[in-house]
This record gives C-alpha cells, structure tokens and sequence, in this order.
C-alpha cells in the first residue's frame, strides 16, 4: 500500500511517526473513516465537518483546508486502486517530548492516511445480520469528539468475540449509547425506528445523519430518544450504522432474538436505499 504521512506519498513499509508522537503517548488525535464504493467517497463533506468539529473541541491544528485533504483522499484512492473499502485519516498533536502540557503553538499536527480495501457490501454480517451482547459503557463523557481514544471499545469488541457473538452494545444508566464503532438503532413493534438522540455521550455518525434522511424519504417515523436493552430484546428489528458497516442489521441481543431472529424488512430497505443514494 502506497500510504500519506505528512505530506509525503510512501510506500507503508516506509512510512515513519515519532516515538514521541502525541497521537501514540496520549492518544492525542482524532480521526475519520470515509467509506468508498465504486472508487467513491461517501459523505466526504460530513466526515470533514465532524473532523473539524473535533479538531476544534480539542484545540488540534488543522492539517489543511477541505480542498487539499480531498485531493490527498483521490491520490490515494488512484495510487492504491481502491474502489471497495475506505479511507481511514487521523490528525494528532504532533511529537513532542513527553509532556501532559500540550506543545508550544506551531509544533505541527501528526496527519497520516491510508486505504483499506474491503468489501462491505456482500458481507455475511449484512445477509445474516450481527449478535450482539450489551456491556457497560465505561468510556469518557465526549464521546461526540471522534478521538482514537478506543481501548475500550476493542475490549468490549473482544469480550463479545470470546463469547462466540459478532459486536457489543454499550449501555449506561440503563439505556444502550451505541455500539462499540456504530450507532445503534431499534424498529418497534408498531414501526418506528428508534435512535439515542445526538449529545456528549455518542459518536454524531455520518452515517446516522444519512440514515435520517433516507428514513424521511421513505416516510418512516423516527425518533430520537434513548432505549433500553429490554425494549431493544422486544422490538421487532434492530440495526446498526456506520461507514464501515453502512446499515448492518442486528438479530441478538444478549442471546434474545429480535423479531424473527433474521434481519427485518425496513432494516433492509434503510439499507438499500442507503446504497442506492450513495452510488
Ligand atoms: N466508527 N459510534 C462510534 C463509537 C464509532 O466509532 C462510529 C464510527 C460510529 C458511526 O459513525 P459514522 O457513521 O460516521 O462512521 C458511531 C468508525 C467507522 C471506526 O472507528 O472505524
């Protein structure tokens, strides 16, 4: 793979990040994960308002304007290849001696990308659909910043692994937040699609935005509140979103079947009607 590191083109081997980095001492960065299809980006001006947002929340500098990140995107899509998968960028402090006080101002941001090839579209997971157990919800109060701050997501991932199921459910004063690396979503028995509404204490998915929209195009009602594991084992459907899974359905939850144990119809018209406006 033919990766970008700071301004450079190089083949990943080759590539080089500090020791020092403040992304690899601290977990000092954020990230993006933008999904291709067909040589395609999707959502490109999403994923860039919600790095800027987080850029701003944590005082990181900017890596460079909209434009010159977008053309770092298509020369890697071009010198990679890729037309299935997605494009993974990541912006941190930058290297500095090890310090819990931040660099002077001007120590220039970390900012690496690179490609991941990947289909997500024939998945056994979208056919099938995910199990998932429920874990408590024990990561920091902004959530909304997409830091790379993910131990504990991938140990809760991990944990549902070890017990044989696919992902796990997070879940705080009694309702679910989202899921390890997607936001979560319930249909109830009378057909309205369920979500915990936007905050500090979940990612702000660009996918879940999409989702939204394509839900009020195909007249389904939504609404935007928090839902319990209970409620969830009740309903009649259950899915999740994000850039690596689009719209992937859910078929257990703590070893309950939800519905009919098989992913529902409107999960599966979301999901179609997702990929169909993407393309
Ligand atoms: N994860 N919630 C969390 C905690 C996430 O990590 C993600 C994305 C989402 C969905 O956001 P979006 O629709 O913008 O991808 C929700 C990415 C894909 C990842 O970490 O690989």
């Amino acid at each position: 793979r033919i990766v970008y590191v700071n301004g450079t083109y190089v083949p990943e081997a080759e590539a080089k990040l500090s020791v020092f980095d403040r992304g690899l001492l601290f977990a000092d960065a954020v990230y993006e994960v933008t999904a291709v299809i067909d040589g395609k980006l999707l959502d490109f001006p999403g994923h860039m308002a919600r790095l800027r947002r987080s850029l701003a929340e944590l005082r990181l500098p900017s890596p460079g304007s909209d434009q010159e990140i977008l053309a770092i995107h298509r020369e890697l899509l071009a010198r990679n290849a890729l037309t299935q998968g997605h494009i993974y960028l990541m912006v941190t402090r930058g290297e500095a001696d090890r310090d819990f006080v931040w660099p002077k101002d001007g120590t220039p941001p970390s900012f690496v990308l690179f490609t991941q090839k990947r289909d997500a579209i024939e998945t056994r997971e979208a056919v099938e659909g995910l199990r998932v157990i429920t874990v408590p919800d024990l990561r920091w109060g902004r959530r909304d910043i997409k830091t790379v701050q993910l131990l504990y997501p991938s140990l809760a991932k991990m944990e549902a692994k070890s017990r044989g199921k696919d992902d796990a459910w997070m879940v705080e004063d009694g309702t679910v937040t989202e899921g390890t690396s997607n936001n979560a979503y319930i249909v109830t028995q009378d057909g309205t699609i369920v979500t915990r509404a936007l905050g500090h204490d979940i990612l702000h998915g660009i996918t879940r935005a999409a989702i939204m929209k394509v839900a009020g195009e195909l007249a389904l009602h939504v609404e935007e509140r928090p839902f319990t594991v209970a409620e969830a084992q009740g309903a009649r459907e259950a899915f999740i979103t994000s850039a690596g899974a689009f719209v992937t359905p859910v078929v257990e939850i703590d070893g309950t079947p939800i519905g009919d144990g098989r992913p529902g119809p409107i999960t599966r018209r979301l999901r179609a009607a997702y990929l169909e406006a993407a393309l």
